[in-house]
């Protein structure tokens, strides 16, 4: 049987469960859920950007332009591509818009 882990989002006052083989936003949305932005769900648009403030876990391949080195080393990932490996506490960390960004 599969570890079930925590997950709290801080600034949303929220919390839900996460297997171990399941990706964060996967298992929020499982769940019925939405303190985090859902998108492509597939690390293509970086809607679901996270910074884990505590907590292990284990990152897939993620787009560097959504998420940078910096970024990755802060503790900010793409929640899509995200697997706990032990109980995480999380907020939400938007992506700043880039000037060469239209609003369109
Ligand atoms: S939902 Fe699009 S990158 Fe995660």
């Amino acid at each position: 049987m599969s570890a079930r882990f925590e997950i709290t989002v801080e600034d949303k006052d929220a919390q839900f469960q996460c297997r171990e083989e399941q990706r964060l936003l996967h298992a929020m949305q499982a769940q019925g859920l939405a303190p985090i932005p859902v998108g492509c769900k597939g690390g293509g648009c970086g809607i679901c950007r996270v910074q884990i403030i505590q907590g292990e876990y284990e990152i897939r391949k993620m787009n560097r332009d959504h998420v940078t080195e910096e970024d990755e080393r802060k503790g900010i990932v793409l929640s899509c591509r995200v697997i706990p490996k032990s109980n995480l506490s999380l907020r939400l960390a938007p992506k700043p818009k880039a000037s060469n960004e239209s609003a369109a």
